[in-house]
This record gives C-alpha cells, sequence and structure tokens, in this order.
C-alpha cells in the first residue's frame, strides 16, 4: 500500500504530530489508531432543516463499524446540508456551496478516504463535485427513499402526487380537505423522496456510475437491509484506500454512459442533466450535454415508477433495483466499466434478476419505447435546452403555438389566474428570467400550472418553455434548462407575446419564428439585468455557468488533487 496521506499529520515524533493525535486522542482513540490506519472521513448531510437526510445518524454507527473491522480509523465531518423542501431561494443556488465545502474539508484535514452520506437532490451532487475535485478513493451512500406514501387505499408520491393533487385542487375535483389530508399520508417514515424524482434519481445516478455497491439507490431508509449495506460501505471503503481505487479511476466515460442509459431506463429526471455534467467538468471525464441525447437516444423507460409511472421506490427495491434494471438493459451497457466493489458494472449485475415485472417491465413491453433525455438546439436556444419524452404527452412533442411570455414567475403567479389572459390549449407558455444566473439558482417552476380555466376545461398538459429547471417529481411536454438563459442575454429574453414557436422532438428543435433583423433590434433594446448583490448571493450570479455546462461555477471546474497542504503550527 502506498503512503497513507494522513501520515503527513499522525506519523513520526516530531511537535506537530503531538498536536494532530493528542487532541483527537481527548475522544479516547488507542495508540493504534495513528499507525498506519486508513483514515476514512465520512462526509455527513444529515440536518434537521433537510428532514429527508435526518436519519443518517443512525447510519454512522454501521458505517463505523465496518471501518474499525476492515482497519480503518473512521472520521465523522459534517458539510452543508442542501435540504429541498426548507432552502430558499433554490437549493441549487447552494449546490455549489456546499461542493466547496466538501472539497476543502477532505483537502485540508487527515484522510486517506471518504464515504459520502448523502440523499436529498442536492445533497448527492454537492458531494460527489467536491470529492471529485480532490479524487482521494471515495464510495457513496445514500440515505434510501421513504417508504411509499398511501392515502385512502391509493399509493402517492413525493412531488408527483403534490403537483396532481393541487391541480386536482385548483380545477376544483377535490376538496381541500382531501389536500390537506394527503400531506400526512405522503411522508410517513424516514427516508427521501420515493417517487423516481431527483434524489431516487441522483441514487440510481452513483449506483450506475459505480460509485455506491450494488442496491444503493432502492433499499428504503428504514429497512434493515439499509444499516447492512452502510456497514459494507464501511468495511469496503478501507480496502479502496489500500488499492489506491481513486474516484478519476471509476468516473469514466463509459461511467457517464452508463449513467444516462441507465437515467433513460428509470425515466429519470432532468435535473440529473446538470448534476453529472457538473461531476463531469470536475474530475475532466470527457462527457458533454450531447452526450445525453447520443447515449439515451432510444433507451426504453422500463421502470414503471412515478412521475412517469405507476410505483415508487419501495416497488422498486422489491423488484430487483437498480442491479435488476442494468442487467435488463446489459445489452447496451459498457460492462466493462470499474466500480467501488473493485469488480467490473459487468461482474456486478451477473446475478440480479427482476421478481416484479410490472415494476421492471421486460424490454418489449417497455413503459416508454424512447425514454431518455431530450437535446433539443435552434434559435432559441443555441446552447441547447432539454425535454423528457417520458413525461410527456406523445401528441405535444411536435407542436406549433403561440407564446405567451411571464417574465418572471412572480408575474405568472399575479396572470395565471386571470379570466381575461390570452390563452388557448394550443399556446406556448414561455416563463424566462428563472435560470442560474437569472433567479438564481433555476427555480424549479418550468413546469407552471395550466391556467385554471383551461384545467376546467379539461386541459392537462400543454407545451412550456423556460431557463428553469423542473422538479424530478413533476411531468408535462416542459422544455428546460433553455442555454443561454434569458438574465444573460439568450434568445428567450427577445420572445414576445404571439410570436410562433415549434417545438420539434423528432428533429430535436426548438425554433422561435422571429427574423434575424427583428431580433438583432429587439437585442439592442435589451437591457442586461443589473444585480449588484454582495455575499455569496453575488457571488453566486457572478460566476455561475449556464446549464449546458452543469451550472457550476467558473472557479471551481477541474480537479485539484489532495495536496498535503502546509502545516499551521
Ligand atoms: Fe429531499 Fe425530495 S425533498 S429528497
Amino acid at each position: 500500500m502506498k503512503k497513507l496521506r494522513s501520515a503527513a499529520w499522525f506519523g513520526g515524533t516530531g511537535k506537530n504530530a503531538f498536536i494532530h493525535r493528542s487532541w483527537m486522542k481527548n475522544s479516547g482513540h488507542p495508540e493504534d489508531m495513528f499507525e498506519g490506519r486508513p483514515v476514512i472521513g465520512i462526509c455527513n448531510t444529515a440536518s434537521d432543516l433537510t428532514p429527508c437526510n435526518a436519519h443518517f445518524r443512525q447510519l454512522i454507527e454501521p458505517i463505523k463499524r465496518g471501518i474499525y473491522e476492515a482497519g480503518g480509523f473512521p472520521v465523522e465531518f459534517p458539510v452543508f446540508s442542501c435540504g429541498e423542501p426548507n432552502l430558499r431561494p433554490t437549493a441549487m443556488m447552494f449546490r455549489n456551496l456546499a461542493s466547496m465545502d466538501v472539497e476543502e474539508a477532505i483537502r485540508a484535514n487527515p484522510i486517506d478516504g471518504v464515504v459520502l452520506l448523502c440523499g436529498c437532490d442536492k445533497t448527492t451532487p454537492s458531494l460527489v463535485m467536491g470529492a471529485s475535485s480532490c479524487d482521494l478513493p471515495t464510495i457513496v451512500l445514500s440515505g434510501g427513499p421513504m417508504l411509499n406514501g398511501m392515502y385512502k387505499g391509493r399509493k402517492i408520491g413525493s412531488g408527483t402526487d403534490v403537483f396532481r393533487l393541487s391541480e386536482e385542487v385548483r380545477a376544483g375535483t377535490i376538496t381541500m380537505d382531501d389536500f390537506l389530508d394527503a400531506e400526512s399520508s405522503m411522508s410517513r417514515s424516514p427516508g427521501h423522496c420515493m417517487t423516481m424524482g431527483t434524489a431516487s434519481t441522483m441514487a440510481s445516478m452513483v449506483e450506475a456510475l459505480g460509485l455506491a455497491l450494488p442496491g444503493n439507490a432502492a433499499i428504503p431508509a428504514v429497512d434493515a437491509r439499509r444499516a447492512r449495506l452502510a456497514h459494507l460501505t464501511g468495511r469496503r471503503i478501507v480496502d479502496m484506500v489500500r488499492e489506491d481505487l481513486k474516484l478519476s479511476k471509476i468516473l469514466t466515460r463509459e461511467a457517464f454512459e452508463n449513467a444516462v442509459k441507465v437515467n433513460g431506463a428509470i425515466g429519470g429526471s432532468t435535473n440529473a442533466v446538470v448534476h453529472l455534467l457538473a461531476i463531469a467538468g470536475r474530475i475532466q471525464a470527457d462527457f458533454k450535454l450531447e452526450d445525453w441525447d447520443r447515449f439515451g437516444r432510444d433507451v426504453p423507460t422500463i421502470a414503471n415508477l412515478k412521475p412517469s409511472g405507476a410505483h415508487l421506490m419501495e416497488d422498486f427495491f422489491y423488484a430487483g433495483g437498480i442491479p435488476a434494471l442494468m442487467h435488463t438493459i446489459r445489452d447496451r451497457l459498457q460492462l466493462g466499466a470499474m466500480t467501488v466493489t473493485g469488480r467490473t458494472v459487468g461482474d456486478n449485475i451477473a446475478d440480479a434478476e427482476v421478481y416484479l415485472p410490472d415494476v421492471i417491465r421486460p424490454l418489449d413491453q417497455p413503459l416508454v419505447a424512447n425514454g431518455g433525455i431530450v437535446v433539443l438546439r435552434g434559435n432559441l436556444a443555441p446552447g441547447g435546452a432539454v425535454l423528457k419524452p417520458s413525461a410527456a404527452t406523445p401528441e405535444l412533442l411536435e407542436h406549433r403555438g403561440r407564446a405567451v411570455v411571464f417574465d418572471t414567475i412572480e408575474e405568472y403567479r399575479r396572470r395565471i389566474a386571470d379570466p381575461d389572459l390570452a390563452i388557448t390549449a394550443d399556446s406556448v407558455m414561455v416563463l424566462r428570467n428563472c435560470g442560474p444566473k437569472g433567479y438564481p439558482g433555476m427555480a424549479e417552476v418550468g413546469n407552471m400550472g395550466l391556467p385554471p380555466k383551461l384545467l376546467q376545461q379539461g386541459v392537462r398538459d400543454m407545451v412550456r418553455i423556460s431557463d428553469a429547471r423542473m422538479s424530478g417529481t413533476a411531468y408535462g411536454t416542459v422544455v428546460l434548462h433553455t442555454s443561454p438563459e434569458a438574465a444573460a442575454g439568450g434568445t428567450l429574453a427577445l420572445v414576445r407575446e404571439g410570436d410562433e414557436i415549434t417545438l420539434s422532438v423528432s428533429r430535436r428543435e426548438l425554433t422561435l419564428h422571429v427574423s434575424e433583423d427583428e431580433l438583432a433590434r429587439r437585442r439592442a433594446e435589451w437591457v442586461a439585468p443589473e444585480f449588484g448583490e454582495s455575499g455569496y448571493r453575488g457571488l453566486y450570479r457572478r460566476h455561475v455557468m449556464q446549464a449546458d455546462t452543469g451550472a457550476d461555477f467558473d472557479f471551481l471546474l477541474g480537479c485539484r488533487g489532495a495536496p498535503i497542504p502546509e502545516e499551521s503550527h
């Protein structure tokens, strides 16, 4: 085994080694903990304000047991917890901040390998991004999904059914009492959202990338097998340090290809697009926005899970989870890709089986024949925009209509219920100034609700275009991440009421039917927003890049490794 990084702190007999060891000993660690044992950082995002991760304190003990058993020295450390339900203006605005916390905490401390303990949407990418910039041996443990939500005998899923039920209230088909009753029935156990929303998607992505042990994504948070997985994760990271199995050996182009294909097969969240691009930017993998379309094209969605399908993550676990799903699509995967087990993807999934064929469908009975995420281009999105066909209405995937434009989400909220709003089911709803700089942090409002007067007529979907994101639990014919965003001077800023727009998924096209001359005139009149804020919000707006490169900070791109920093004493 190569010399441990932690030996630069704990090795030797000098004054500094005395300081590093002595203060650690106030927790009662015996002498031999500092002699040649890999020091494993457990990067913990537990927080009462991130309810999806609040149970992590129970996972720490089994992780530590596993690390001790394998001869390591576990050290838990907290990092900024990006909790989706409470953070304003968006958890996404803090993803990059959390990733800086993770990166600097790993590099500055006597750590040889890392367990990333994450669950809620942004906690997974922020931790993997930060760790990728250090490139030490790293393994991910997700906290696991909540048990199925149940209301009046029907499964209800996090997020997805909030959107559905709130539309039903607006349409007058259920009462407000029904709506409020569903609240407690939806979140009835520890864990993260149990639809195939962003949290479950990112847990699936880390498993598909080879960053987590097989089974990581689907085991419910409260199932004893989650604690068992934590124990095994603790054991495994110690051996990964001995094998020098670093992130860069796992996060290859082949790994990203597998992740995109798995995303298509699970009907995963569009948020994974920005997160995987940001991770690739840190580890410097050859992986671009176009690869989402290239690798994901024609991958059938076979996981029958909300928001695209009928079931929830607990069912997905009983059906065999990600190993069974990957086994089903194995002919499309890069089976030779290395994983944290020290074995290849092909080895890991060789014996996987599907137990519930309605939950993980056979290839000849997919939920959606062409799943994946479509990358659209055109004068309205020169940098690209994305759409998830499995969450859309098939008849709307080829559509031409007139724009109804909302300058901000606040303006949308003011106008949408106006009975005089000039809008029909064929209109294209355009929302802007909700992108990385504009909001800031790309609000999850791209699936803006339909006008009540159209809902009452039975309309349930319309084409919507924005520079925003959409919750992974949401659905609709929704064009997202339009790049460049309006606040950065993208064409989206120039759209006017009544302009015609074409969405063609078959041609991967998003066109604004306005002449170049007219667009040039409008551009000359356009006034760039002035933000002028200080603090983190100001830093975010000055340095965030566009969605097509992952909305990371320009100064965080790349892998800075984990060289031993200067001694301070
Ligand atoms: Fe935390 Fe969905 S809000 S996982």
